[in-house]
């Protein structure tokens, strides 16, 4: 989900050892770029002490970006799946709250973190990999964490905007929030992509 040529050299070597044996969990081969990051992290806040999850760091081209943002005494936690790539992350970013875990287990696993309030997801989980299930159960999750004023944000590519599998992912969105907007394309990334920017979680869901 990017382009190669601005992820670090090691990032991108764990990146694509990973992403060549296991395309069915990274659904990407190259590492997201800056302009997605920034596009994507435009709803983590700069100012006070919020609690940021990130969903699929991978390598952890956008924790850099999301780092970045952040002032001293704000939470970042990172639920990664892959084994190797958490450890990756665990060496690498030792400043950010790596969690190896699936996220649709997010509400148990921040409870073991001790948070009980998120002010924004972003993820940049491959969506069109999961069944309808999956995506139900990882939404239902993150609107039931995200505080009421939260956002939560994550990405699709563009040649996939008109396809069945990212249609339903858009009316699920509209099915767990109040408001959803489409916002991009993010034309410096490979391949270009869209961001959807999710607000006031629909309670009961
Ligand atoms: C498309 S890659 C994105 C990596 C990185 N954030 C970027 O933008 O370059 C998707 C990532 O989601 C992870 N992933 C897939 N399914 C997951 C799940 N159920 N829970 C947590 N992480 C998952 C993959 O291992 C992979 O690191």
């Amino acid at each position: 989900m990017g382009t190669m040529k601005t992820a670090p050299a090691p990032d991108l070597r764990a990146f694509m050892s990973v992403a060549l044996r296991r395309q069915s969990v990274v659904g990407a081969i190259v590492p997201s770029s800056p302009a997605l990051a920034r596009a994507l992290t435009a709803v983590v806040p700069t100012s006070g002490t919020p609690v940021v999850v990130e969903l699929g760091p991978g390598t952890g081209s956008i924790s850099e970006v999301i780092r970045r943002r952040l002032s001293p005494g704000a939470r970042h936690l990172a639920v990664e799946i892959d084994p190797d790539l958490a450890a990756h992350l665990r060496r690498t970013k030792p400043w950010m709250e790596t969690i190896q875990g699936d996220a649709a287990d997010l509400g148990a696993l921040l409870a073991r973190a001790g948070v009980d309030r998120v002010d924004a997801v972003v993820s940049t989980l491959p969506w069109t990999l999961f069944p309808g299930e999956v995506q139900d159960r990882i939404l239902g999750e993150i609107g039931r964490a995200l505080a009421p004023a939260g956002a939560f944000t994550t990405v699709t590519y563009l040649y996939a905007v008109p396809l069945a599998g990212a249609r339903s992912l858009r009316r699920r969105l509209r099915s767990v929030f109040d408001e959803v907007l489409t916002t991009g394309p993010v034309w410096r990334n490979l391949p270009p992509a869209m961001t959807y920017v999710c607000r006031r979680p629909v309670r009961g869901v």
